[in-house]
């Protein structure tokens, strides 16, 4: 058996050499059925592909369907770990090329009715399993609600998903107003959707970033422009992620260009982001049921 201050020992050494990058990050929307989850999901893959070990998280309380969008469905979920006290390990279930994710569904409402104990049951396995990743991605539903709140500010940073319709910008600006009220300093990054190509992609982005600049005081980055793309749509029917559907098509192509961009930032940002720090804010925000 490990004594304590052998374990004490280990666990300092493991803090030290945690050189790793690191980064979690939200991705929300305003209005619905933008690409949250295919985004998420191919953007998970493209990351495991490039080596980064990633852990998909889907907190589309109720209506969680990053599974379906992979044909494969996980033999535990949320539930169980609160219900049958299995641990959060054993509800982890293996994607594509070694992608980790644990499956939404209505299990997941169970988060949102943790005790103090299972809180603390939750965010401590939870806090030892991260240690484990490079990379968290949170499939949020869309908006935003005082639950799924607290797991956005948790994250590093927040990934904002909009197409080029009008109505989706409103809403994208409103979710991000909704958030920088909570938090002025998280970072949000915008992915246009479904472009009917660059320019449309850049003319939104620059509504957005502009109406953010002037109206919060906020600078907004373009993570990537995603065009509309068929192929998607047929990947989504035959449950393949579309990157392992169509590996050449233009949308699987915009995927690799953001993964490539995000792989060349964490390295950089080693140690800014502490799998600790994403803990210590979403047990803060967990415990404060306000
Ligand atoms: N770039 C694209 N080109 C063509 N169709 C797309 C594209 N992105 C998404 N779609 C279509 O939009 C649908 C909804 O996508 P997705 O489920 O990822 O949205 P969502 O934002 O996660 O939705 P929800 O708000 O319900 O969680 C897909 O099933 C697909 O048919
Ligand atoms: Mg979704």
């Amino acid at each position: 058996m490990i004594d304590q201050a052998e374990r004490l020992r280990a666990k300092l050494k493991e803090e030290v050499s945690q050189s790793h990058p690191f980064k979690t990050i939200a991705v929300v929307s305003g209005k619905g059925g933008v690409g949250k989850s295919n985004y998420s999901l191919n953007f998970s893959i493209s990351l495991c592909k490039k080596g980064h070990r990633v852990l998909l998280f889907d907190l589309d309380i109720g209506m969680g369907n990053v599974e379906i969008l992979m044909g494969r469905s996980a033999q535990y979920s949320i539930a169980d770990f609160i219900k049958k006290d299995i641990p959060l390990k054993n509800i982890i279930s293996e994607g594509p090329f070694g992608l980790n994710y644990i499956g939404g569904g209505t299990g997941l409402s169970h988060i949102l009715k943790l005790d103090d104990m299972q809180i603390s049951r939750f965010t401590g396995e939870l806090s030892q399993l991260i240690r484990n990743y490079d990379y968290i991605i949170l499939d949020m539903g869309a908006g935003i609600t005082e639950e799924s709140a607290k797991f956005i500010l948790s994250a590093q940073e927040v990934a904002v998903i909009t197409t080029p319709e009008p109505t989706s910008i409103t809403d994208a600006y409103s979710v991000m107003k909704h958030i920088h009220l909570m938090d002025d300093s998280i970072p949000f990054h915008l992915v246009i959707n479904r472009s009917d190509g660059e320019r449309e992609g850049q003319e939104t982005y620059k509504r957005i970033a502009a109406a953010a600049s002037r109206f919060l005081g906020r600078d907004t980055d373009l993570l990537g422009i995603i065009p509309d793309d068929r192929s998607i749509q047929q990947a989504v029917k035959r449950q393949i992620p579309f990157i392992i559907y169509r590996e050449n098509s233009a949308a699987s192509k915009a995927i690799r260009t953001m993964t490539e961009k995000a792989g060349a930032e964490p390295g950089e940002q080693a140690g800014e982001h502490h799998p600790s720090q994403f803990i210590s804010k979403l047990k803060k925000f967990l415990f404060n049921r306000g």
